[in-house]
């Protein structure tokens, strides 16, 4: 065990994740084309110049992708490190893309209704809308923002099987390599005895320097899980018809495409 110092950075609201974020992001999707391309066959129908909003945008690679395909992208998230990461990545990119900082919520005073042909929710980030409540409100919002025929693309983790699997502590157990730096990512599953209680995640990133230092950063998330019934009916009360679902209740994510009646 690394010990010779132990130093936690520790906000809320993804501000400590934000710069440590590339360490979440598996290896098959680091770059911008790599991450768009898990979504080719989504984007395949639309038009080059098509109008996109990546709502949950975090630090950009998939933004960045689409406007790299020549797609008109507006990237939106709540975290204001999130949205700086994303114009960062943008201008190393020589990407052309609008970054604004919004929750989902507030989408509808920053952009016209029906303005997008396509909104991406992607990459486990509808659970942290506060209960259903919240989660109702977050997908009137995108749905609002799709003109007839746009689609919701999200993608979630299976809430039914994190659950199942109960509070724990996942270590991942291979070094994670970014930037010339190592790193031990850590997740603490803080699961409530009901489902539509508030639930936690703390995510801890510990790079490991050369010196045998450890420099964590870390932060405790707030989650609000759901079954995948409760998401698709709410997707049908707000306008949107599920048209593709990958969802498998033994598999660990999945995919869902939308599209606004
Ligand atoms: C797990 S990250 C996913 C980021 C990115 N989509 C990806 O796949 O790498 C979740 C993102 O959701 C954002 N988020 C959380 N709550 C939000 C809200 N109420 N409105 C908008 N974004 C939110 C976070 O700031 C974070 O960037």
């Amino acid at each position: 065990m690394v010990d010779e110092l132990m130093e936690v950075v520790s906000v809320a609201d993804y501000g400590a994740l934000a710069e440590v974020y590339e360490w979440l992001i598996s290896d098959a999707r680091l770059t911008p084309a790599e991450f768009v391309a898990t979504f080719d066959d989504v984007i395949e129908p639309l038009p080059t110049a098509a109008a996109v909003l990546d709502c949950a945008c975090g630090t950009g690679q998939l933004a960045v992708g689409l406007a790299g395909l020549g797609m008109q992208v507006v990237a939106t998230d709540a975290s204001e490190a999130m949205v700086r990461r994303t114009g960062e990545l943008a201008r190393e990119f020589g990407a052309s893309l609008r970054t604004v900082r919004a929750a989902w919520d507030e989408l509808p005073g920053h952009f016209d209704d029906a303005s997008f042909d396509m909104v991406f929710c992607v990459g486990n980030s509808l659970h942290h809308a506060e209960g259903a409540s919240g989660r109702l409100a977050a997908l009137k919002s995108m749905s609002r923002l799709l003109r007839r025929g746009g689609q919701l693309v999200l993608t979630s983790r299976t809430w039914e099987l994190v659950r199942a699997g109960g509070s724990r502590l996942d270590i991942r157990d291979r070094l994670v390599h970014r930037n010339g730096r190592d790193a031990v990512v850590i997740y603490r599953w803080e699961i409530a005895p009901r489902w539509e209680q508030e639930h936690h995640i703390e995510i801890a990133v510990a790079e490991v320097g050369k010196d045998r230092s450890v420099l964590v950063h870390s932060e405790r998330l707030s989650s609000w899980p759901y079954r995948y019934d409760e998401l698709a009916s709410e997707l049908q009360s707000v306008g949107l018809g599920v048209e593709r679902s990958t969802f498998n209740p033994e598999v660990e994510g999945y995919l869902v495409v939308a599209t606004r009646e």
